[in-house]
């Protein structure tokens, strides 16, 4: 009885082809309305544009600041481009964002990253200099030029005040302006999935979508113009960010959503958004994990019946954990240390092998839902083009993407299942999207130098 009745709790995690077909199928139908002028209000793709249509062309040159913001680390990076070569030199250092700033005012926030770059300046022996910069800012922006980006809502637990409706740029620029020891020249502002997609674009031209698999979920894609409303001109292509993680916030996931997706939902700081997300991505997938093994110890199936103190705190399953435990290299008995490390302490072995397989059915989860998610948007590109058959590159980033042993692997198989006349390769970029803002950058101050 007690097998019948965790296959019950876990069947309620687990889909079939037919589900995933049907969550493809509405990504599809959602990006379509969200590139429209009369659907996108009712969308919730947001599809919004980037204003990134042309790549390097090798004739750019010249030293870039590029920000990383939003990502699990914040970085400052130098970027040097020089006319003619492939190779790019890169610095950087990496700050932390405390809680408290996180959650502060928009100025304390500003403030604190202009800080940072200033710290960063010196540290290079580069202080006062004055460069243009590519502001990797991983949130939702709505943008009419590259060199504005007015925050729709935060997302993965930001919550600076008087940001949301302002322009980002603006933001930075009067923090710079009240420090008064440097100034920046041009400010681009890219979604990281756009960073990631330049930069493994640099040295794939076909790299035509950008995806991010780490605290957040999100992807980008380069999409004819006349199919982009919003925007006026009809030649040409643009690269769109999706937003997908807000898929469902319309009720499209309804029926997909477990008992465990409410309870992670209702607790997080934007409950009712994001829903898409929650399913997938790093904040949110240990917590999915930590709500199942409550239902069990609750239910007398799990650390014999007792629910602990530590399992009943929020965020102590990190995603990180998730991934080590579905290590196929680790024993039981390593599993078991994890959960002792955890505070979870009266496990057994039975325990470790139930634990091991509720990580298992929630990661798997994730990883179709986000191939089917992938599979709309190769089949969006490949329709576009009136092709029998597309070949296509992704530029990935994100630490679940690149840690955990087996969602690479699922969510490719997924793609191929429901996309298969789409050819897809995967890029894992080395070097952050840092670089790709700074690429991007340098070719709109190529291009603006040109014009003038
Ligand atoms: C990094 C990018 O490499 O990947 C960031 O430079 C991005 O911009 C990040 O947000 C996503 O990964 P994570 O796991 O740090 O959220
Ligand atoms: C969140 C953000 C999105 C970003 C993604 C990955 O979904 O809203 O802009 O691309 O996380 O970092």
């Amino acid at each position: 009885a007690q097998i019948a009745e965790r296959k019950h709790i876990l069947d309620t995690l687990r889909l079939n082809r037919e589900q995933l077909m049907q969550v493809k199928n509405l990504i599809s139908e959602d990006m379509v309305r969200g590139l429209s002028k009369q659907g996108r209000n009712r969308a919730s793709i947001k599809m919004l544009p980037t204003f990134v249509g042309s790549t390097p062309d090798g004739s750019e040159h010249g030293d870039f600041l590029a920000l990383d913001l939003g990502g699990s680390s914040f970085r400052v990076l130098l970027v040097r481009v020089r006319c003619g070569k492939t190779h790019v030199e890169m610095h950087h250092k990496n700050y932390s964002i405390p809680q408290e700033i996180m959650q502060g005012t928009g100025k304390e926030l500003f403030s604190h990253i202009v800080d940072c770059i200033a710290n960063f300046l010196e540290s290079m022996g580069m202080r006062g200099a004055s460069l243009p910069l590519g502001f990797t800012f991983s949130f939702p922006c709505h943008q009419s030029k590259l060199d504005e980006g007015i925050l729709l809502k935060w997302t993965k637990g930001f919550k600076a005040s008087d940001c949301e409706g302002h322009d980002v740029v603006t933001l930075l620029k009067d923090a710079v302006r009240c420090r008064g020891e440097f100034d920046l020249s041009f400010v681009a502002v890219v979604n990281d999935t756009v960073g990631t997609m330049m930069t493994c674009g640099y040295e794939d031209p076909q790299c035509e979508v950008g995806l991010i698999v780490g605290t957040g979920t999100n992807t980008c894609y380069m999409e004819e113009m006349r199919n982009i409303e919003m925007v006026a001109d009809d030649d040409g292509r643009m690269c769109v960010n999706l937003e997908w993680g807000a898929f469902g916030e319309n009720g499209e996931l309804d029926d997909f959503l477990t008992t465990f997706d409410r309870s992670v939902d209702a607790s997080s700081s934007n409950p009712g958004k994001q829903r898409y997300e929650k399913m997938i991505s790093g904040m949110y997938l240990g917590e999915i994990v930590r709500h199942v093994l409550m239902e069990f110890t609750a239910r007398g199936l799990l650390f014999r019946g007792k629910v602990s103190e530590r399992l009943k705190t929020w965020g102590i399953f990190e995603t990180k954990f998730l991934s080590q435990i579905e290590s196929d290299r680790l024993a039981m008995r390593q599993i078991r240390c994890i959960l002792q490390h955890l505070g979870l302490t009266s496990s057994t072995c039975d325990d470790s092998v139930l634990v091991k397989e509720v990580c298992g059915v929630v990661s798997r989860r994730a990883a179709q839902l986000c191939g089917a998610g992938l599979a709309a948007v190769v089949d969006k590109i490949r329709q576009n083009r009136n092709l029998q058959q597309l070949t296509v590159t992704v530029g990935v980033d994100g630490t679940l993407y690149k840690m955990h042993p087996h969602f690479a692997g699922v969510m490719q198989e997924t793609l191929q299942d429901l996309a298969p006349q789409c050819k897809v390769t995967f890029h894992k970029s080395e070097d952050g999207s840092g670089k790709g803002a700074a690429l991007i950058t340098a070719v709109a101050c190529r291009i603006r130098s040109n014009a003038l």
